[in-house]
């Protein structure tokens, strides 16, 4: 048996009906918002690993430095037999636990863009031949089946990605996380921290504009999947800080009015002239925010490592 394995647990035509239903809401609804999953098609994915090495979005260079710190102390708390990770986009970061934990076995994984999994798979595999690569297709906030693999299992979910997540879909999402782990299993988790204003909004509105093209893409994935024609160059990309939430907002602001005509919906949206859609969230975390969330999903924080700089963290928990 090949060593790689693609299971598709979102039916092409489910992943379609769920991109109209999110997109009928979200746009008739005022203010308007569209979920962020839908960025990430392969053009959405390939913008993402550019933004990775921007200057400015300094999230992936400090994570990579706690993991290349932590890597040992991770495999030998864990024991991993399997290594379970949660939007692992292009699996780049994650190389660094491939290496250290000995024991493993299995790696699972789990993202909605099929051009980053196989992607991914290949370059792993071409250092770890030995490795099983068990690579999903599936949306991690619907509750996740996994396959059979050796336990102790190590979930990792890193980038801050779990930030994209409202507080309410938090709760959920580390809830069904919890529903995952046997006694033995952990949780890797990575979360940005609340920071100075400037570099925080710097690093979700960068002066290449790559980040401005990643955020329009979710656009291009409407027009091309649901006949739209929005007009990308008449929404202008913004990034802001909320204080009060302590995340950061990206949206989408039409420069004048227009209405956008959704094809496959029947669908007329109209937008004033500085009207917004809010395309995504990114919120920015506190160690006893993070510590308080995990316990009242029944997880306890049993390590908390930051880079240097005190940017970023890695927490790894344990069911209790
Ligand atoms: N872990 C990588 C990538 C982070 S970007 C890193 O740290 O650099 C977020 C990743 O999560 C993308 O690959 C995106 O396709 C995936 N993703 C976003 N929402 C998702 C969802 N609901 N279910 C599964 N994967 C999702
Ligand atoms: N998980 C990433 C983050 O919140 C996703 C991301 C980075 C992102 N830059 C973005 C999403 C710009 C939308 C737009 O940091």
């Amino acid at each position: 048996m090949s060593p790689f394995q693609l299971t598709r647990t979102l039916p092409e035509d489910a992943t379609e009906a769920a991109l109209r239903a999110d997109v009928l809401h979200g746009l008739t609804r005022m203010p308007k918002e569209l979920p962020p999953k839908w960025f990430y098609d392969a053009r959405g994915s390939d913008l993402f690993e550019e933004i990775t090495r921007l200057p400015e979005y300094y999230p992936t260079r400090a994570e990579r430095e706690i993991l290349l710190a932590r890597a040992d102390g991770i495999a030998a708390a864990t024991g991993a037999r399997t290594l379970v990770e949660l939007g692992s986009g292009s699996s780049e970061k994650t190389r660094h636990l491939l290496d250290a934990l000995t024991e493993l076995e299995s790696y699972v994984p789990v993202d909605v863009s099929e051009s980053a999994l196989t992607g991914a798979a290949e370059a792993l595999l071409a250092e770890h031949p030995e490795l099983h690569v068990h690579a999903l297709i599936a949306d991690f906030t619907r509750g996740l089946a996994l396959p059979g693999t050796p336990g102790p299992r190590l979930v990792a979910f890193l980038g801050g990605t779990i930030g994209n997540l409202l507080p309410g879909e938090r709760a959920v999402f580390l809830r069904s996380v919890r529903s995952l782990l046997a006694p033995g299993d952990a949780l890797l988790l990575g979360t940005d921290l609340v920071k100075d204003e400037a570099v925080l909004v710097a690093a979700y509105d960068d002066a290449a504009g790559v980040t401005a093209e990643f955020n329009r893409n979710v656009l291009a994935v409407i027009n091309r999947e649901l006949g739209a024609d929005f007009p990308l160059e008449h929404f202008a990309h913004v990034a802001l800080w909320n204080a009060e939430e302590e995340w950061i907002e990206m949206r989408l602001r039409a420069r004048e009015a227009l209405t956008v005509k959704i094809r496959e919906l029947d669908l007329l949206v109209p937008f004033e002239a500085g009207e917004e859609i809010r395309t995504e969230v990114s919120a920015k975390f506190r160690q006893e925010g993070v510590r308080t969330e995990l316990a009242d999903a029944g997880l306890k924080l049993s390590e908390w490592w930051t880079d240097g700089e005190g940017r970023f963290a890695l927490s790894l928990s344990t069911a209790v």
